[in-house]
This record gives structure tokens, C-alpha cells and sequence, in this order.
């Protein structure tokens, strides 16, 4: 059964010039891009899509981070695409991702670690109504 997952290329990734590469990891495991836009998040979007992250000492970083410049936003689809994809992206502290994951290849700490993708079926709901307005 084919199912959705929301998939985000951070500012930081788009700003080193990865967009290119790391599509094409997405698109080699076989999933399907469904949507795709460039832009810049609003802080209402950013907000919304870390509520579960609020009051945390990290939590305005994160969001001056996620604002800080054009990000790249996906719809991906495909069997599995939710744990697929959090597999292909690797742990969320680069330093600790393994070689192979986006994350492990591309970064080196968690405050700028390239991608966001959802954590479950009812996350990717959540995020691709924020982002797409389905
Ligand atoms: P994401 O939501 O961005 O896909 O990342 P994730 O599920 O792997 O990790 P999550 O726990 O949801 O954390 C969201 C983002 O917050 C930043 N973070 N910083 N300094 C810290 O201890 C810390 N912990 C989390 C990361 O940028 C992470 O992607
Ligand atoms: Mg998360």
C-alpha cells in the first residue's frame, strides 16, 4: 500500500548547494515525488510544524533556523514512505547518523542537519496540510 510522507530540504542544504543530490537518494530508493515547492517558511508555518517541540531550549533556534532561508518542500510517496524516508535520512544528530544516511553524509551537527521528514503516518497528515493545504 502506497502511503505519504512530508519531506523538507533545510535552509542550510539548499544554501550549500545539496538540493540536486539529495533528491536523487529519494528518488533512487524509488519513491515518487508527489508535490514539490521552493520557498521560504513563514514563522506561522515553522511554528506549526515544531508545536510538539515548544518551550524546548532549542525550540527558537529551530525556528529562526527553519526561516533563515528557501527551504525545498515534498510530498513523497511509496510503500512504507514514512519509515523509508527517516531510514534514507539517518539519526537526527549528524555526528551520530550513520555513513550512507543523508544526515550522515552531509552533516555534522544537529542544529543544521539538512532534512526534516515526518515521524509517523499522522505527522506526514499533519505537515502536508500545513504545506500543501490537503
Ligand atoms: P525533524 O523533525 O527536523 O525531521 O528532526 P527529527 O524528527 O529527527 O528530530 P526532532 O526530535 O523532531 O527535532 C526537531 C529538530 O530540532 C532540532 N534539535 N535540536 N539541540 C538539540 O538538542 C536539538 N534536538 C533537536 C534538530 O534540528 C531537529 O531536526
Ligand atoms: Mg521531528
Amino acid at each position: 500500500m502506497s502511503q505519504k510522507t512530508y519531506v523538507m530540504i533545510k535552509p542550510d542544504a539548499v544554501r550549500r548547494g545539496l538540493v540536486g543530490r539529495i533528491i536523487a537518494r529519494f528518488e533512487d530508493a524509488g519513491l515518487t515525488i508527489e508535490r514539490m515547492e521552493f520557498g521560504t517558511l513563514t514563522r506561522e508555518q515553522a511554528a506549526a510544524n515544531y508545536a510538539e517541540h515548544e518551550g524546548k531550549p532549542f525550540y527558537e533556534g529551530l525556528v529562526n533556523y527553519i526561516t533563515s532561508g528557501p527551504v525545498v518542500k515534498m510530498v513523497l510517496s511509496g510503500p512504507g514512505a514514512v519509515a523509508v524516508c527517516r531510514k534514507l535520512m539517518g539519526a537526527t544528530n549528524p555526528a551520530e547518523a550513520a555513513p550512507g544516511t543523508i544526515r550522515g553524509d552531509f552533516g555534522l551537527v544537529v542544529d543544521e542537519n539538512v532534512i526534516h521528514g515526518s515521524d509517523s503516518p499522522e505527522s506526514a497528515d499533519r505537515e502536508v496540510g500545513i504545506f500543501f493545504g490537503e
